[in-house]
């Protein structure tokens, strides 16, 4: 064939091509993770027949019908108690409850002579236990990156109480990392004391994975480490063999998306014995007596558990574990990232008619070190940042499930769209603004900057179509 035929047939062969031609061609990696696309038109009827799109995975997961199955079939056939008794209803329940924590043990990997699981009812309260637990005094530090959740910043507020010092480390807009290069002189220059450095294996804003060589750094410093994994642990497999932080919070339904109102703060044995416990509660306590005014508390988990666990929905956290496994999170993983990879890819290239881009994404722009979710704003043709809440407004109307705001983590919100300290600092001290202040107070106090992002992520059913769909809304916004 002579070299014009042959690119004439290239570019036959070129125009042949569907989207996901171009797609699987980019990310042949995709191709090991189809069974998931057979799971969804299984197992996760309900996005077939609703036609949702749903891009919000890193608020909350999805759950299998066949999860919710199992755990209506183990209701409706055995009896459930109140565990901390002996009766056999009790002893039943009591049963499932250890059966789920050992579960999750296994599941993050981790060593029972070193870690224990707490239940909590979410992320927010297995970090409200170690804050309200947490030794901190005058010589202590609270260290924490500007990027994290709000009940990670929430800790502070216990930290500045009790006289520690309080500091942020900053992440660098446009690809929100840490300078590394400054982690050391964070780390270093402790004065004894108890220490506690907080940050997120994956930002709920930008979904950059921040190292996790940074525990066993910071250990060596004399830290405790918190690792937020609430956002980290639905597509990325947390090993606690190999990294050992000291607290991790999670919470289930971002995982596998039901049951709701369980959580768990995993431990270090080691760690949980510095923590003092502000009260004890029932269930805490091996004995505690009204005339003595004495309590003594048991050992963990139960020290941390107050009051009657959710025994009848810890049962399904064993049985979405059992879910994820049957998957695998190294295929979850790669899915996540393709998918990202290319949504990515497409909205850098959707354009206003006079070149403008229309995305402006706060986080990396590749798929080194970062999970399932995009972070970005939309901006019209003179460059101007488009309201948020328009534009979810918008894409609610074409059934597309993404979430606007600043996610909870104001720290990364307010580098990404360059609020700056002292437009801050004004606001707040503003004697209107003393007790209470708006949402849209805030925003004209920041003169009409953007005060939120739009973040759409994906997840363990994600699809081709779904990421399609949500190209196909961005380009409908330049027409
Ligand atoms: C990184 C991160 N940490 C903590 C939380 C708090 O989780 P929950 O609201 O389930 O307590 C979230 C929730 O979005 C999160 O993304």
């Amino acid at each position: 064939m002579n070299i014009q035929l042959h690119r004439f047939y290239g570019l036959i062969k070129f125009m042949d091509k569907t989207r996901y031609d171009l797609f699987v061609e980019r990310y042949p990696e995709f191709l090991e993770t189809l069974e998931l696309d057979d799971l969804r038109k299984r197992d996760y009827t309900r996005l077939e027949k609703t036609g949702q799109v749903y891009l919000d995975y890193t608020g909350g997961g999805l759950y299998a019908e066949s999860q919710v199955k199992t755990h209506q079939s183990m209701l409706l056939e055995g009896v459930f108690g109140n565990p901390h008794s002996t009766n056999p209803s009790s002893l039943h329940a009591t049963e499932l409850v250890e059966s789920a924590r050992d579960a999750v043990m296994t599941f993050f990997r981790a060593d029972p002579n070193e870690y224990v699981v707490i239940f909590t009812s979410n992320a927010s309260g297995a970090l409200k236990l170690v804050g309200e637990s947490y030794p901190f005094a005058k010589n202590s530090r609270y260290l924490l990156t500007f990027d994290n959740h709000n009940s990670v910043n929430g800790i502070r507020e216990y930290a500045l109480a009790k006289g520690a010092s309080v500091t942020y480390i900053p992440v660098m807009p446009p690809f929100m990392r840490v300078d590394e290069s400054k982690l050391p002189g964070y780390l270093d220059g402790l004065d004894g004391g108890n220490n506690l450095f907080a940050y997120p294996a994956q930002s709920n804003f930008s979904a950059v994975q921040h190292p996790l060589e940074w525990i066993e750094l910071a250990h060596q410093k004399g830290w405790d480490v918190l690792l937020d994994a609430a956002a980290f642990s639905p597509s990325n497999r947390l090993d606690l063999s190999l990294y050992k932080p000291d607290f991790v919070p999670i919470s289930f339904y971002k995982m596998f998306g039901y049951p709701t109102g369980v959580g768990a703060l995993i431990a270090r044995r080691k760690a949980l014995t510095k923590l003092q416990r502000p009260w004890f509660a029932g269930g805490t306590i091996t004995v505690a007596s009204v005339q003595a005014e004495k309590h003594y508390l048991a050992e963990a988990p139960m020290a941390f558990e107050d009051g009657t666990l959710d025994y009848l929905n810890i049962p399904a956290v064993e049985i979405g574990l059992k879910h994820l496994e049957s998957i695998g999170m190294e295929k979850i993983h790669q899915r996540v990232l393709c998918l990202t990879g290319w949504l990515i890819q497409n909205l850098l290239e959707v354009k206003h008619p006079n070149g403008t881009p229309l995305v402006r994404f706060y986080g990396p722009l590749d798929t080194e070190k970062r999970g399932g979710a995009l972070a970005m704003n939309f901006v019209d043709e003179a460059g101007r940042v488009v309201d948020h809440r328009w534009i979810e407004e918008r894409a609610n109307t074409v059934d597309v499930s993404l979430r606007t705001g600043c996610f909870c983590n104001p720290g990364a919100g307010e580098l990404a769209l360059g609020i700056s300290s002292s437009e801050l600092t004004s606001c707040f001290n503003q004697p209107v603004h003393e007790q209470r202040l708006t949402y849209n107070e805030f925003r004209l106090c920041i003169d009409g900057k953007a005060s939120g992002a739009v973040r759409v992520s994906v997840g363990l059913v994600s699809t081709f179509d779904d990421v399609e769909a949500f190209i196909r809304f961005a380009q409908s916004l330049v027409k």
